[in-house]
This record gives structure tokens, sequence and C-alpha cells, in this order.
């Protein structure tokens, strides 16, 4: 066994004897850290959020909130981690710990009562307050000041998405969270920022028959894939968690793939935007900042912002879930893959990527590398996600359009639909009956009775197979009511 390291609240300690599938969440109440609780244990509370060290956007260190309850703590090995607990500065002997201003805002405003929620509504809370482009609004009044999602000191609301508060009621939270000020300059925590993140580890943590294992390079990635088909490859471990956690799962061999720097890139070249499989949904939204306005949509609708911090594009994909949300929006930007393999590297459409339910064209040998989005984009883009609420949940059936006009005339149609069938698919019949034709009412009624009849919906507790059709012809008639003369000019 190999010793991994972990630093939480500034105190460094040794993974050893947690099994290697053990959850930060229990590592740290097995220490004592008993502020961090778990609710559901599947990724939907936020009880458990702690914060990590994590390359930074516009700083060399971002104050990253997650899901203690997913990640296992091997995956930490050589990183540092924050708890509620560490964000009060410790009193002198015989004096009270002096509060983080978070969680003096969330105190005195009253925005905690049984208090189960608050360390985890106080970790995402302080995740966002340290966000180095949060920034106060000169003017009270001003539009952006006045949006009930973000409050005047910046705030975005969106940060606290994957929290669930049962007792308190949600207006203190806000209130708390539109109350923070700025890092004084003698904070800790925002000095840290400054200093780069701790590099990623080569982990190979092991106990009895199984084992966690970081490889450094994608070379040495694809080498142990070679080796060990059978390894569970993880990236946040969203999706994995759940399954350790709820179903009980196990693995042998874990590979964990998040830290490669072969998949952290982000570039825009002239005919193309490639993603980095393993650049986190937070930081590909935070990076493209809008540039590509289909990802922009489809971001605040992606689980929630604890989530979207460790979730991956490259996880999203290689689950293969037919009810995914990016495949859509990615079908619909007519989206390849880069598959990197032992032998090589291939370019795969995403359209011919999916072969069945949960399965794909990729080998067990190989991995999701990035994802590549030609450009240009096309003008009249939109992802609606029918689901029974606005975050945080899994939809029902999602579509995604992307469509070039021109003189009036739909010069080029994609639509990528989600939980229609065994797979992500394109509404290839649909785009056959927009293109060509003029965007226009009757048009768009031939087309969208089309679109009801694509895929092969079924009946679950999510919905009904009539309730998903009916779904996808109104997307179509919804995007038409919203599309704006000067798109169609
Ligand atoms: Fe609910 Fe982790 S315990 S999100
Ligand atoms: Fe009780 Fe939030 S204060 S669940």
């Amino acid at each position: 066994m190999v010793a991994a390291r972990i630093t939480v609240n500034g105190k460094e300690a040794t993974i050893a004897p947690c099994a290697p599938h053990t959850t930060v969440l229990d590592f740290l109440r097995e220490r004592g850290l008993t502020g961090t609780k778990e609710g559901c244990a599947e990724g939907e509370c936020g009880a458990c959020s702690v914060l990590v060290a994590r390359p930074g956007v516009n700083m060399p260190t971002d104050w990253v909130a997650v899901n203690a309850c997913l990640v296992p703590v091997a995956a930490l090995d050589g990183q540092e981690v924050v708890t509620s607990e560490g964000l009060a500065t410790a009193g002198a002997p015989g004096t009270p710990a002096a509060l983080h201003p978070v969680q003096e805002e969330m105190a005195v405003r009253g925005g905690s009562q049984c208090g189960y929620c608050t360390p985890g509504f106080i970790c995402s809370m302080a995740s966002e307050y340290y966000r180095p482009d949060r920034c106060a609004h000169a003017d009270s009044d001003s539009a952006a000041a006045t949006d009930p999602e973000h409050g005047p000191n910046g705030f975005d609301l969106h940060a606290l998405s994957g929290n669930l508060c049962r007792c308190t009621g949600y207006r203190p939270i806000r209130d708390a969270a539109f109350a923070v000020g700025s890092p004084t300059e003698d904070d800790v925590l925002a000095r840290r920022r400054e200093q780069s993140p701790p590099a990623p580890v080569a982990t190979a943590y092991s106990r009895d028959d199984s084992v966690f294992l970081r490889p450094g390079t994608l070379a040495e990635a694809l080498r142990l894939l070679r080796e060990r088909p059978e390894a569970v490859v993880v990236a946040g471990s969203t999706d994995w968690g759940v399954e350790v956690n709820i179903r009980s799962r196990r693995a042998n061999c874990v590979v964990a793939v998040d830290r490669l720097p072969e998949l952290r890139g982000l570039r825009v070249e002239s005919d193309h935007v490639e993603i980095g499989a393993a650049q986190t949904l937070t930081e590909i939204e935070r990076r493209l900042d809008g540039s590509v306005p289909l990802l922009a949509e489809l971001f605040p609708q992606f689980a929630s912002r604890l989530i979207r911090n460790s979730a991956t594009l490259g996880g999203n994909l290689g689950t293969g879930s037919p009810i995914g949300d990016s495949p859509p929006v990615l079908l619909a930007l007519d989206a390849s893959l880069v598959l990197a393999g032992a032998d090589g590297e291939r370019e795969v459409p995403l359209a011919d990527y999916f072969t069945g339910y949960r399965r794909s064209v990729r080998r067990p040998d190989e991995l999701i590398r990035a994802v590549r989005i030609p450009l240009p984009l096309s003008r009249v883009t939109a992802f609606h996600k029918i689901a029974k609420r606005r975050f945080d949940d899994i939809s029902s059936v999602a579509v995604a359009f992307a469509l070039d006009i021109e003189g009036g005339i739909v010069r080029k149609a994609r639509i990528g639909l989600g939980g229609v069938a065994a797979t992500p698919i394109r509404a290839l019949a649909t785009e056959a009956a927009l293109e060509g034709r003029p965007w226009v009412a009757e048009t768009v009624e031939v087309a969208s009775r089309v679109l009801r009849a694509q895929g092969t919906p079924m009946d679950d507790h999510r919905a009904s197979a009539g309730y998903r059709s009916a779904m996808l012809g109104q997307s179509l008639l919804k995007l038409y009511a919203r599309t704006t003369e000067a798109v169609s000019s």
C-alpha cells in the first residue's frame, strides 16, 4: 500500500487505513469533522459540501465546493480541503472561535434552524464568496442588481442550487448570501488563491483486493486500461459515487483521469472549439463565457453548481446514458469526439458514437480525450429540458436545436434529442422537414408533427410516452414563438 495524504483545514492527514472506495465524507466524519453531513449520499442535497483548492479560472487557485459524498478520498491524494470547521478562525483558549463572514451572515439573518444543511450551505456560499470575478454592482438599482438570482454583492444564487434546506426556508439563506461582503486583505483563504493549487499526484492506493490509480500521463492511463480492461474510469466521480453509495457497487480497479493534462485543454481555433474531456462543466462555462450560446444555455440546467464543479463532458458522454443533458446539445452542435488509444487517436462524430443503451464505439482501452465543436456556430439555438424541477433534476425529455436561417429559409437544421430512445439521437426526419423550407408557421407546424413521432419514447415513473412525444412537438413550436425577426431576416 502506497501512502496517500490529504491536507484538511491546514493539517496533513494520512488516508490509510481507508478502503479505496471510502468517500471524503466518511473520511472526514471518522476523524471527528462531523460538520460535514450526509443527507442523501447521491449528490442531491449538498449537506456534504466541502471546499477543495483547484486550478483557478481567473486566479491560480479557486476554492471549489464539491459533494464530499461522491468523491473517493483517494482522489484527493496530495490535495487541500477546507470544511465548515476550517472556515472559522480559532479563538484564544477559553474564547469562542471567530465566525467566518459567511457563517456570521447566516447566523444573524436566521439562515439556520435545525442546522443539518447549514455546514453544506456555508461551504457552497464560501466558494462563491471567494470567486475572484464576483463583484458588487455599483448601482444598486441596476438591472443586474435587481436580478432575483444575483445579489447586489454579485452573489450568484446558482452557487446554492445543489443545497437543500428542509426547515428554515430559503429567504433568510438568500438574505445572508446577498449580504456577504468581500474578503479582507488578511483573509488566509483569499490569499491562498494567489498561489498555485496542489499539483496532481500520481496515486496508487490499494487495500485488500482493490486499488485506486491516478496515472500521471495519458500514455500511462492508456497502458493501464489495456492491462486492466475491467477498470472503472472516473473523472469527477459524480456518477460512480452514486453507484458506490446507493447500489453498493465496488470496483477492483478505479482509474482517475480528471487531472491528466492531455484531457484538460480548452482551445478556440479558427474552425472549431476543442474542449478537454476532463474540464469540469464550471470551468467550461467560465472559460467560454457565453461564446457558445447553446452550451451557455445548457449549463444552468445541468444538475447543480456543486455537481458542475466536478462533472465533466467526458464523464457525461462516457456513461452513455440516454438522458444525459450534454449529448442532445452536442449533437445539435455537430460535435465529434477525439478518442485516444495506445495506437493513436481517432475522431468520431457524436452522431455515430452511441450504439445502444449505455454502449458506444469507444473500446475499453480508449479514453475520450476531447470534444470538438465545429465553427461557425448556428445562430438560432435553444435547449429545452423538460423535467419536474427547474434545477438539479433528471430530464424526462431534452431537445436541442441549432438552425441556420438565411433570408427566411432554413439552410441547415440540427436537432438532438434525449430521453426518447435507448441512446441520445438526432431528429433526422425533422431536420429534413425543415431544411430548404421557409421559417414560417406552416413549415414549423408540419415539422412539429414529424418531431412528435421521432424516437421510441417509453412510459416510466418520470413521464408517459405520450407526454414525451407531446413535449417534442411543443418544443419546436416554442422555439418558433421565441425566434425573433432579426435572426430570420
Ligand atoms: Fe447529499 Fe452529499 S449527502 S449531496
Ligand atoms: Fe434544517 Fe436547513 S436548517 S434543514
